[in-house]
């Protein structure tokens, strides 16, 4: 199975999307409460229907940008927000992305590349953040196969893909996730290096 963009496409195209929780959940909007600097310049790879991106919109951040493969869940975004400008909704491969973010939030981005995609992910990530640049999140937590995705993975590789590329500042399991995930969420927290 190859989990390119007509995948992607097919996928939002046939409404089937069991990813999409419906809203921002709450290990991100956690996080995202303990945010302070509202100027801070955030990136939502593989953002689909944009719940973190409105949520941040909606407190207060606009220094934000959702990035997707497809162009559909970007279009929902625009219709959630009309008055939004278009620079803020990036149509493009995130392994082609250039420039330089404070903040990168990840929910069931990573988890949906191909596996052997997560190095070239840690090492992009690192590459595209600012010099004290952070990774927040959510990655699975349960036993990485070949079926997928969601692809899993478990701590002890998190460690071992991301400490190259970034100071750990949390790498558990969830304590707040939804129902449906529960004990099923790491919650990550790097800085660059
Ligand atoms: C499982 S969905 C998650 C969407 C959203 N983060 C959520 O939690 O509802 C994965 C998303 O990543 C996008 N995607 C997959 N590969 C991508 C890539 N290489 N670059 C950018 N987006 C990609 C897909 O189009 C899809 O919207």
């Amino acid at each position: 199975m190859k989990l390119n963009k007509e995948f992607w496409k097919e996928k939002y195209r046939l409404e089937d999307t069991p990813w999409d929780a419906g809203s921002a959940t709450t290990p991100i909007t956690t996080f995202i409460d303990g945010l302070e600097d509202k100027n801070l310049k955030i990136l939502i790879p593989g953002a689909g229907n944009g719940h973190e991106f409105e949520y941040l919109y909606n407190k207060g951040f606009k220094n934000i940008y959702a990035l997707d493969i497809t162009e559909e869940p970007l279009v929902n975004i625009k219709r959630k927000l009309p008055e939004l400008p278009e620079k803020y909704l990036i149509l493009q491969d995130f392994f082609q992305l250039t420039g330089s973010f404070d903040l990168i939030l990840e929910q069931t981005f990573f988890c949906a590349l191909a596996p052997d995609l997560r190095p070239l992910y840690a090492k992009k990530i690192n590459e595209i953040l600012t010099q004290k640049g952070q990774l927040a999140g959510v990655l699975f937590d349960f036993p990485l196969t070949e079926s997928g995705p969601p692809y899993g993975g478990d701590i002890s590789e998190y460690i071992r893909l991301f400490e190259p590329f970034f100071k750990i500042k949390t790498l558990e399991r969830c304590y707040n996730s939804i129902k449906p995930r529960k004990d099923k969420e790491i919650f990550i927290h790097f800085y660059k290096k």
